[in-house]
């Protein structure tokens, strides 16, 4: 089941968050979040989940020279990872917690963002009402979150794409339609909900889709979950290499105000 045109074994997670943010893709949704933060010298925010750091330099920048930039990831790795990128930065300061129990004193942020976290967190409702006690009256979320179920991918064989999707919205990630759900989620933790802007990429190469999406090791998994037979899988991304490819999926930015 393995084709040149695709990454048999994915880069580990913080090479895949690199690669993600420096992509053309990456840099403009996460441009356009920036600019949704409307950012001032002096303020108080915050990256939940902020991974290895990588949006942890540009907020500085936006703050600097008297405000204050918090990173909060679960994970020690990215913790570490963060803390080593930034060591230069007065400004930032990386916490290893949970974003369902922030270690931040109750309306004391003026803005907080959340990159792909809240796809994985157990309970995206408990977390948004986090993130609204941290924040003074006012204050601003920026959420940015695929809804894998939006995810198309052209094929002829529809009963085939259906599998591949069914497993990608079922078992791939914890709370696949998160995109559509944020801002009812938001509303009913007491956010008001001004702006939600789409953000569609459309693949039209093979392998650049593969860099985002793991087409090949997703399918591997959707027949070790038994959504695909061996013979399946191979008709499948025989097709998908062939082309022409076209596969889509929706990301969602949504902007909370306190
Ligand atoms: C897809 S990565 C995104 C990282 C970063 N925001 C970026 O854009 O590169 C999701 C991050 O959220 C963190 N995360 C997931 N669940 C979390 C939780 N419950 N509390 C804190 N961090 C969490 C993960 O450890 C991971 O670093």
């Amino acid at each position: 089941m393995t084709s040149s045109a695709f990454e048999t074994d994915g880069p580990d997670p913080v090479s895949y968050l690199d690669r993600l943010a420096t992509s053309d893709l990456g840099r403009s949704y996460k441009r356009r979040m920036l600019d949704e933060l409307d950012l001032r010298a002096g303020h108080r925010v915050l990256d939940l989940g902020c991974g290895p750091g990588t949006d942890l330099e540009a907020l500085a920048q936006a703050v600097t020279p008297t405000g204050a930039v918090v990173g909060v990831d679960h994970d020690r790795k990215m913790v570490d990872t963060a803390r080593a990128r930034t060591a230069g930065e007065a400004v930032v300061d990386v916490r290893h917690a949970d974003i369902h129990s922030l270690p931040v004193p109750d309306h004391t942020a003026d803005r907080a963002r959340t990159d792909r976290v809240l796809q994985h967190v157990a309970d995206p409702l408990a977390a948004l009402g986090e993130i609204r006690r941290v924040l003074r009256p006012g204050g601003r979320l920026v959420m940015g979150e695929p809804d894998w179920e939006t995810l198309a991918v052209d094929h002829p064989d529809s009963d085939l794409t259906r599998a591949y999707t069914r497993h990608v919205a079922e078992r791939v990630v914890r709370n696949s339609g998160i995109g559509r759900q944020l801002a009812r989620l938001a509303t009913e933790s007491g956010f008001m909900v001004p702006t939600v802007v789409p953000v569609t990429p459309v693949f039209r190469d093979v392998q650049v889709a593969d860099k985002i999406l793991g087409l090949e090791r997703t399918t591997r998994r959707a027949v070790e979950a038994g959504y695909f037979s061996d013979q399946a899988a191979e008709a499948w991304l025989t097709h998908l290499t062939r082309g022409p490819f076209f596969a889509a999926v929706t990301f969602y930015i949504v902007v909370a105000e306190a």
